[in-house]
Formats: structure tokens, C-alpha cells, sequence
């Protein structure tokens, strides 16, 4: 049966930061920069459209590869954004949760005593959750629940995958926005984003505005979800 479509979670991979930049001849994290500016104003209209739920790939795991400057430079801004806007979540009433392996969070100076100050801070909020996938992958978090499930009995699989791969998420994604024209998940949300609505638009990230999310819902407003049954 087809239901509706209901816009709870919005899931977003932020790319185009690198091509943004060296489309203007600046280094590419001049891009990153202004791509930390376009995410904030997101979340905020994200905040005042009542999307419930906001996950966003902040940093990959696959990305921690790259020139060590560039990694650096994205986990600190990563770092002042939630520094800087803490206060501005917790007046909105938004929950922020950082998922990902904390391995490497101690090489950044602050980044652990700031991801525990601002989730602390908001752990209350209910108007909306903000979760920043960093150093983050979809196949991490199920080689990480596999590990601890070693020589346990387990009574209630379902229960058990669905509860520790959503992350202590409210829903799973219904829509899932790709920015910067590539057409692939790149290891995001793997188990969560079955039934996902995927939308992918060639704008960059630092482009991407209000009017660009404006016109990503209303093409997911027109989709039937059908979630693998059939019309009635
Ligand atoms: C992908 O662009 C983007 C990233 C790897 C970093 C995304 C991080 C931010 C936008 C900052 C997040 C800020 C907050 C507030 C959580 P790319 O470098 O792969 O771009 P390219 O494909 O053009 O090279």
C-alpha cells in the first residue's frame, strides 16, 4: 500500500566543497569553509521548516585518507561550527549528536571536550535531532556491531540490529540528498537508508541554499512510498 510521503528524517551528503573551490581558483579549504557556513544555514532552515530529524556526513571515513592539512582543517571547523553555534541549538531546542569512531578524536585539540559539551548541552532538546556522521561509514558501524555481538546469546535479532545500527535515530531517513552531481551513497547510512527517498542535484555544496532544499522536498512530496508492497 502506498502512504503519503512525510518528511521526519532528512538525511544529506555534503559534496562539492573541493570542486567549488578550485572552480574559483581558491584552495580547496576555502571550499570547506564556505561549505561549514551553507551546513549551518541548513540546519537552521531545517529547524524552522519542523523536520524532526537532520543526519549529515560531516567527515567520512574513507576521507581521514586524504592530505593529513585537509582532514585537519574539516575536523577543526567541524569543531568551531558546534563550538560556535551551541548556543544557537540549544535555543532552537535541537539535540546534536556526533556518530562515528572515536578513534582520532583526541588528535584534534578540543574536539572530544567539545562533542561532550555540546551533547551534553542539548541532551535534553526535543524539537529537532542534528546528527553529524564523522568519522563515520555505514560498513564501520556494522563491523562494529559485529564485533560486540562475539560469544553473545542473542534472543531478538531484529531488536537487537535495529536498536544498535539506528544509533538511538527516532527514524529512519525518508529523504536522503546527494549534492554535487556524483550518484552513489559513498558508504553513508548503508542499513538505514533501505526505503530512503534519494535525491541528487549537480549544485555544490557551498551553492546549496534554501531555494535548492526548497525544491528537493516538493520532488519528494510528489513520490509515492511504497516501502516494497504494492497499490491498493
Ligand atoms: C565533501 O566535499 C565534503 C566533505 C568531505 C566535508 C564536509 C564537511 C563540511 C561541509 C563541514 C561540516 C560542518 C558542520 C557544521 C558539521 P569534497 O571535498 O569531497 O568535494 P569535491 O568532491 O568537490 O572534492
Amino acid at each position: 500500500m502506498a502512504k503519503p510521503a512525510e518528511l521526519k528524517h532528512l538525511a544529506i551528503i555534503m559534496d562539492g566543497n573541493g570542486r567549488w573551490a578550485s572552480n574559483q581558483n581558491l584552495p580547496r579549504i576555502e571550499g570547506h569553509k564556505r561549505g561549514a557556513q551553507a551546513t549551518i544555514d541548513i540546519i537552521n532552515y531545517c529547524h524552522d521548516l519542523g523536520v524532526k530529524e537532520l543526519s549529515i556526513f560531516g567527515l567520512s571515513t574513507e576521507n581521514t585518507s586524504r592530505p593529513s592539512l585537509e582532514v585537519s582543517f574539516i575536523q577543526d571547523l567541524v569543531k568551531q561550527s558546534c563550538q560556535n553555534n551551541q548556543e544557537n541549538f540549544q535555543k532552537k531546542g535541537i539535540r546534536v549528536r556526533i556518530i562515528g569512531t572515536e578513534d582520532g578524536l583526541d588528535k584534534v585539540e578540543g574536539l572530544r571536550r567539545v562533542k561532550n559539551a555540546v551533547e551534553s548541552l542539548t541532551q535534553h532538546n526535543q524539537i529537532m535531532r542534528l546528527n553529524i556522521l564523522f568519522n563515520y561509514s555505514g560498513r564501520w558501524e556494522i563491523e562494529n556491531l559485529l564485533s560486540s555481538l562475539q560469544n553473545k546469546a542473542i534472543k531478538n535479532p531484529t531488536e537487537l540490529i535495529q536498536s544498535t545500527l539506528m544509533q538511538g535515530m527516532s527514524y529512519e531517513p525518508d529523504l536522503c540528498i546527494r549534492t554535487g552531481g556524483e550518484m552513489r551513497l559513498s558508504n553513508f547510512m548503508l542499513w538505514q537508508l533501505a526505503y530512503t527517498e534519494l535525491y541528487f542535484t549537480n549544485v555544490l555544496w557551498p551553492d546549496f541554499g534554501r531555494k535548492d532544499l526548497d525544491d528537493a522536498i516538493k520532488d519528494f512530496y510528489r513520490r509515492k512510498r511504497r516501502f516494497g508492497q504494492i497499490e491498493s
